[in-house]
């Protein structure tokens, strides 16, 4: 026993004496215990020239080492490198850590450096665990991470980061965390991860992201666990999300999701979903949560805002063990969600909860009466809503015998009383309402006629559950709406009055001859129309028929040719109403056209307009040319910095592989 105990601490001793006192001996100010060499918070101004030779792991956190001067200790058998917390500016353009080719471990968090340049890491075939958080990583090149293949977690969190390119990824087969969060991402491009295929773990919390590709999760069936919190992604990004076969954790709090539709959430083996601190989720509707034969615990609290949870928003979910609403806005909660189940933990306090026969099943869980297999985590804390005649009283406390068993519906507070929209728009008007029976709802339109999920216009559509969807807006559809709540009890009704306004495209003379008008307009936002309708004649002629050109939406300018020359031309732009042939008129000018000896001059102003117009686009190509090279040679990584509003805007014409120039591929990679 003794002696095990004695070579237990002489076998070390004579480990240490092996290493440092044959070659170099410890650096002065660092402390060497065994293979590790310890220099941290040593006030140090640079990297120790010598460092014992078989040296394992060489800790330099918290000093204050600016540069490199160029130069890494030869330790071949190092496996450990901390630089973390120091003021390295640069790691240069050459690999600096070339000689430590047996690393597994690199931590470079908290310093000063922006850049990593292509093939700052080659020869780190071995690295294992790269770690860059916390920094001021702004730009990073394309192929900085090649030959890389045993990279297993990597650690980019607390950066500037704006963009992924898909070239990071290439090598990293074997990459199974891969930490971005806390940066400055904005859109997930199709197929970034495409062959990181081993990915267990994916942080991409508190970035910018507003835009998820359909295909940017391709590839990652093995991940487990995906993190979107703190994001400003506005709906589930359902479709993306359907690769992910193995997810188990999604998180998606803090992300302004208004709604929850009919299969959001569809048919993966996730176990866990979480939903919380928004201020915008209103609704949970039928089906939302479908086909997830593995969910088990749902997060939905802190929801300032969310008034509904449809009945039947989970629809063939076996395995729903935990369902946490507390602290959202709801005044009731359907016995549907958790009957005929197995037992569901469920909280619902810090809710306005309504004091009728809808919570009467939850006292009932108190009485234990029914063979409810729900458990509220919280009874002693659930309280009738203030708004109620028994405000604030504790519901467990509540007679069951004064709660009765149906009562009339109650609109949920859903609808503004007024609704502006322009001309072309769409809008949806969401009605939902509790009561037991459970209502039935409809919609009566301003023409009295009554509306309901069986309904299907081209441009009035009824939806499950209460929906009234209205597209392509005309001032014809103004009108006071009417959502209906009824069952046999009694009914519960609200009006929204809803204004369609005209708007003014602008339409304008741009070029006035003596035969053609050039007219030009602005169109309207978000291109509502497919198409306008230029229609023009003679002014003060009301019993000529217009003349009507028909021009696409892409179009901003029109020349009208064959005019009388002298004469007053009334030009308006329109859209026609598919349904009853009649225009909306959107913008009409007066033009007076020049007399005929305009024609003349008007045909030689044109020619050298266009030559100057030629000559123009043939000068500004050139320049372009020669600035695209200029640029492209001085600023190599110019194009992470792109500013983000731009990008966004032109995202509707550049195909996402375009926002990695090819321009950079290859430069100084390892290879
Ligand atoms: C290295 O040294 C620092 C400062 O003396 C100490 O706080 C730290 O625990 C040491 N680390 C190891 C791994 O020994
Ligand atoms: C690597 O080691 C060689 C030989 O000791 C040395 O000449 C070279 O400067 C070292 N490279 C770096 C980047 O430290
Ligand atoms: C939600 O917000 C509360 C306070 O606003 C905070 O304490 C809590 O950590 C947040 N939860 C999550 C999951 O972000
Ligand atoms: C909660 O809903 C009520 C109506 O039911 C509404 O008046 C109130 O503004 C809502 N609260 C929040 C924080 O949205
Ligand atoms: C509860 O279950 C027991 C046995 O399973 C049954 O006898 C009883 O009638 C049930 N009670 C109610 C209220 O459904
Ligand atoms: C129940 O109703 C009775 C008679 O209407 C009333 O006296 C009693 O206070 C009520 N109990 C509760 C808890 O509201
Ligand atoms: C109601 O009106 C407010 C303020 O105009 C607006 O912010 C909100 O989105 C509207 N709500 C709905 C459901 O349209
Ligand atoms: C929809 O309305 C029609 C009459 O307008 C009615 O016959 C039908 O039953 C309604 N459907 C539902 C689901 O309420
Ligand atoms: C046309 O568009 C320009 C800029 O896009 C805007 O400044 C102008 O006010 C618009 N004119 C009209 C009449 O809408």
């Amino acid at each position: 026993m003794t002696t095990w105990v004695a070579l237990a601490f002489l076998v070390p001793l004579i480990a240490w004496t092996e290493v440092f006192s044959s070659d170099i001996s410890c650096p002065v100010m660092c402390d060497c215990l065994i293979l590790t060499v310890n220099c941290s918070s040593r006030g140090l101004f640079s990297v120790p020239a010598e460092v014992p030779l078989k040296t394992e792991s060489l800790l330099l956190s918290e000093n204050r080492i600016t540069d490199f001067d160029n130069k890494m200790p030869f330790l071949p058998r190092l496996l450990e490198l901390d630089l973390s917390i120091n003021q390295i500016k640069q790691l240069g353009r050459v690999s600096i850590f070339q000689n430590l080719t047996e690393l597994r471990l690199l931590d470079l968090s908290k310093n000063k450096f922006r850049t990593l340049f292509n093939g700052v890491f080659c020869s780190l075939h071995k690295l294992e665990t790269l770690v860059i958080a916390n920094g001021h990583l702004k730009f990073i090149d394309e192929h900085v991470f090649d030959d890389m293949s045993m990279l297993k977690h990597l650690n980019l969190k607390g950066n500037s980061i704006h963009s992924m390119p898909i070239s990071w990824f290439y090598d990293l087969t074997n990459l199974e965390v891969l930490e971005l969060d806390h940066n400055e991402i904005f859109y997930l491009n199709s197929d970034t991860f495409s062959v990181v295929n081993n990915l267990l773990y994916l942080s991409l919390s508190h970035n910018r992201i507003r835009g998820i590709n359909e295909n940017a999760f391709m590839g990652l069936r093995n991940l487990k666990t995906l993190l979107l919190n703190h994001n400003h992604v506005t709906e589930v990004p359902s479709a993306a999300l359907q690769p992910l076969k193995q997810l188990k954790v999604l998180v998606l709090d803090a992300n302004p999701i208004t709604q929850l539709g009919t299969n959001n959430f569809n048919g993966f083996a996730v176990e866990e979903i979480s939903l919380s601190n928004t201020t915008t989720l209103q609704m949970v509707d039928r089906g939302a949560f479908r086909d997830l034969i593995n969910l088990e615990k749902v997060f939905l609290h802190n929801n300032i805002n969310l008034q509904y949870v449809d009945p039947h928003a989970f629809i063939n979910v076996p395995k729903l063990k935990i369902l946490l609403l507390h602290k959202n806005n709801l005044s009731a909660l359907s016995h549907e969600i958790v009957n005929r189940r197995p037992t569901v933990h469920l909280t619902l306090y810090g809710n306005p909860l309504l004091c009728d026969c809808n919570i009467r099943w939850i006292r009932n869980t108190l009485e234990q009466s029914d063979n409810s297999s729900v458990v509220f985590l919280d009874l002693d804390k659930l309280r009738c809503s203030q708004h109620h005649k028994l405000n604030f009283f504790p519901l467990k406390s509540l007679d069951l015998a004064n709660i009765s068993a149906q009562c009339e519906p109650v609109l949920v507070d859903s609808l503004n009383e007024t609704v502006e929209t322009k001309i072309g728009e769409s809008h949806e008007f969401e009605c939902r309402a509790f009561g037991i029976p459970q209502p039935r709802i409809y919609w009566i339109l301003p023409s009295g006629a009554v509306l309901n999920e069986s309904n299907n216009g081209l441009q009035v559509q009824g939806k499950h559950p209460g929906t009234l969807a209205l597209y392509h807006l005309k001032p014809k559809h103004s009108g006071v709406y009417q959502c209906v709540a009824e069952n046999k009890v009694g009914l519960a009704s609200k009006n929204i009055a809803l204004q369609v306004e005209n708007v003014d495209i602008g339409l304008f003379p741009q070029r006035v001859s003596s035969t053609f008008v050039t007219v030009v307009w602005n169109g309207t936002a978000r291109n509502n129309f497919p198409e306008y309708d230029i229609l023009y004649r003679i002014d003060n002629q009301p019993r000529e028929k217009y003349k009507t050109v028909t021009v696409s939406y892409v179009y901003r300018s029109y020349t009208i040719n064959n005019l009388e020359p002298d004469t007053s031309y009334k030009f308006c732009i329109a859209v026609k109403d598919e349904e009853d042939g009649d225009y909306i008129q959107l913008s009409c000018t007066h033009v007076q056209t020049r007399d005929l000896s305009f024609i003349m001059q008007g045909i030689y102003t044109s020619s050298n307009v266009a030559v100057a117009v030629v000559l123009g686009i043939v000068a500004g190509l050139l320049l372009t040319v020669c600035f695209v090279s200029v640029v492209a040679k001085k600023y190599r990584q110019r194009h992470y910095e792109t500013p983000e509003k731009s990008l966004i805007s032109h995202m509707a014409h550049v195909p996402p592989e375009n926002f990695n120039s090819p321009l950079m591929s290859g430069v100084g990679s390892c290879r």
